[in-house]
This record gives structure tokens, sequence and C-alpha cells, in this order.
């Protein structure tokens, strides 16, 4: 359901410009797992940071796995969810034991990881590993559910199953952490939620239901909390 066409636009629409953030100047798997954790709750403004101190302090994996719980504490003091960097370091712990200090490449076996869940996954899989797996989350839920005029709330589960298997379909042959990325640079600074989409802005109007229809104000569907 969603256009080929898309893919091609955003990866144009994405080399013409994005922002330049600390862990895209080198997305290793280690990077891309810290950023996209820390990202989790937090902007990127206020991320920025704490991801630099924390790349000099635990510079990979082995050094995470190892690190004492004060440095943890310390390091993630002011971004909260501490359960975040706890889950972290069990999971640096797996990955010296069972993969030689070496991040799984799979989808799979990520998802096996304390406190990865699918957006992660998808992430690693895609940014770290070049792997055509989608990471769908509140900014990709936002600009594929104003593209498609998804009718249905956004939060259920169903809908992000949908949006995951639309996106696998139309992911490009090579650049899959560059198209992934696209999706979340646009949700982050084009298609902007609360009325102030600039569709002016758009490399993919012309393919946006809510834009011809004039109801990107009425998209996406939010149950009331
Ligand atoms: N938000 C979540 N993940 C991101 C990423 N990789 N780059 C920019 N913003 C993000």
């Amino acid at each position: 359901i969603l256009p080929a066409a898309l893919t091609k636009q955003l990866l144009v629409w994405y080399d013409s410009g994005h922002r330049e953030l600390p862990w895209r100047e080198n997305p290793s798997p280690y990077y891309v797992w810290v950023s996209e954790i820390m990202l989790q709750q937090t902007r990127v403004e206020a991320v920025k940071p704490y991801f630099s101190r924390f790349m000099k302090v635990l510079p990979n994996i082995a050094a995470l796995a190892a690190a004492e719980e004060e440095v943890l504490l310390k390091l993630w003091e002011g971004l909260g969810y501490y359960r975040r960097v706890f889950q972290m370091q069990r999971a640096a712990v797996i990955i010296m034991e069972r993969y030689g200090g070496r991040m799984p490449q799979s989808y799979a076996e990520l998802l096996c990881l304390p406190g990865i869940g699918e957006y992660t996954a998808g992430a690693i899989a895609s940014i770290a590993f070049h792997q055509p797996v989608p990471a769908v989350d509140g900014n990709v839920l936002r600009v594929l559910a104003r593209v498609t005029g998804e009718e249905r709330e956004i939060q259920l589960e169903q809908v992000k199953k949908d949006f995951f298997f639309a996106l696998k379909k139309i992911y490009p042959q090579k650049r899959c952490g560059d198209f992934t990325q696209s999706l979340m640079e646009l949700g982050a600074v084009v298609c902007l939620p609360n009325g102030m989409p600039k569709c002016g802005d758009c490399p993919i109007a012309d393919w946006c239901l809510a834009f011809q229809q004039n109801r990107t104000d009425e998209l996406p569907i939010k149950k009331e909390k």
C-alpha cells in the first residue's frame, strides 16, 4: 500500500541535506544502539552531549559490559529511565559471552537482547548492518499515517505491524540505513505534529493522501490518553 516511488524521493531528499548528528558520522553497531536507546525518551538536542560523553568513557561494548554501576548512573544522570542503561549493560554482557563482543547482525537475534525491541532492532539492522528492516517509531508512524490516510488509531499494535510490512516491501537494495534515517528525518523536520507540518518542503507530498485531502491536522488519529 506504499508507492515504490517514495524510496527514491526520500533518498534524494536525504542527500540534499540532513542534520549532522554525532552518531551519524560513524554508524557502527554500538553507536547506533546507544544513540537509539538514548533517543527513545529524550530529544535529539538533549542527547548530543550525553552521547559524546558516553562514547568517551565507554567507547565499546566491552567497556560497557565491564562498567561500574556508579559510572553508568553518572553517564545517564539527567536522561532518566535508568532501566535503559542497565538493560544495555546486561545486553553488552550477553554480547561478550555469546557473540565474542560483536553485535549480532540479524533482526531476530537483536530482538532477543534485553532492552532491544522491534524499533531498536530495525534501526541497528538497517543503519549499522545495511539490511532492509524498517524501524517504526512515533515519527515514522505519523509520516505513514498521513501518506496512507490511515483511519485507525496509530497506537494500535496492528497499525505498526502493517506499516512495518508495507515499508519492508519498498526498502531499497542499497542504502537501507539512509532510507531508515530519511523517514525519521522527515518526521523530525518536515512532517511535524500538531498542525505544523511543512508540506511545502515535503519531497513526498505528491504521494500523500492527507496533503491531497487537506487533512494533515486530522491525521494521525490518536487515542485519547
Ligand atoms: N530519532 C530516533 N532515532 C534517530 C536518529 N537515528 N536520528 C535522528 N533522530 C532520531
